[in-house]
């Protein structure tokens, strides 16, 4: 009876344990797929940039440059987003992150707003290759599609 009561106390001690570790460490459980998603996000904005910076005329128009950066978008686009967005990983249940719950609640959704970029994405090389002109009118739909997913799924910079 006795031994029966110790393993029962164990049990529920180690439970209890259990509960407050999952919750302690629920913040770092989640830094991994943080950073992957975040770079994902950062490297699209910095290819963006090299070709909106050659848009504007700000940068010198580059072709192999231009070219490299547009590539780049594309194959960013095509990387798919389920393991980078755990059901938990939300702002209203962690810090360091702006995804909106509302991204679990819809995710065929926001996988379709992500589909979107790649398919905005699809003829930025060719359309690059031949000269500053030829970006601004391919990079203009493409920031159409990060816009359209920020302002539902992205909550604001606190
Ligand atoms: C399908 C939805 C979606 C699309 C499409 C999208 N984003 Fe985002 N973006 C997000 C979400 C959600 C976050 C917040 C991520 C987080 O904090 O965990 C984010 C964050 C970012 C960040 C901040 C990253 C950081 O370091 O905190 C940048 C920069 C960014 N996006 C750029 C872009 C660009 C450029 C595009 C288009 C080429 C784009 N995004 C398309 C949903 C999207």
């Amino acid at each position: 009876m006795f031994l029966l009561n110790a393993k029962l106390v164990g049990t529920a001690t180690i439970l209890a344990i259990s509960l407050t570790a999952g919750s302690a460490f629920a913040q770092d459980d989640y830094e991994n797929q943080l950073k992957a998603r975040k770079g994902q996000f950062n490297l699209l904005a910095l290819n963006v940039g090299v070709l909106g910076g050659m848009a504007r005329g700000n940068v010198d128009y580059d072709a192999a440059l231009a070219q490299a950066a547009a590539e780049n978008i594309v194959a960013i686009a095509a990387i798919n987003q389920m393991p980078l967005w755990p059901e938990g990983s939300d702002e209203m249940s962690i810090d360091d992150t702006r995804a909106k719950p509302e991204i679990w609640d819809n995710f065929s959704d926001f996988a379709s707003k992500w589909a979107a970029v790649g398919t905005a994405a699809e003829g930025l090389p060719a359309a690059v290759g031949s000269g500053a002109e030829g970006i601004g009118p391919a990079l203009g739909p493409l920031g159409g599609t990060c816009k359209d997913c920020h302002d539902t799924y992205r909550a604001p910079r606190n």
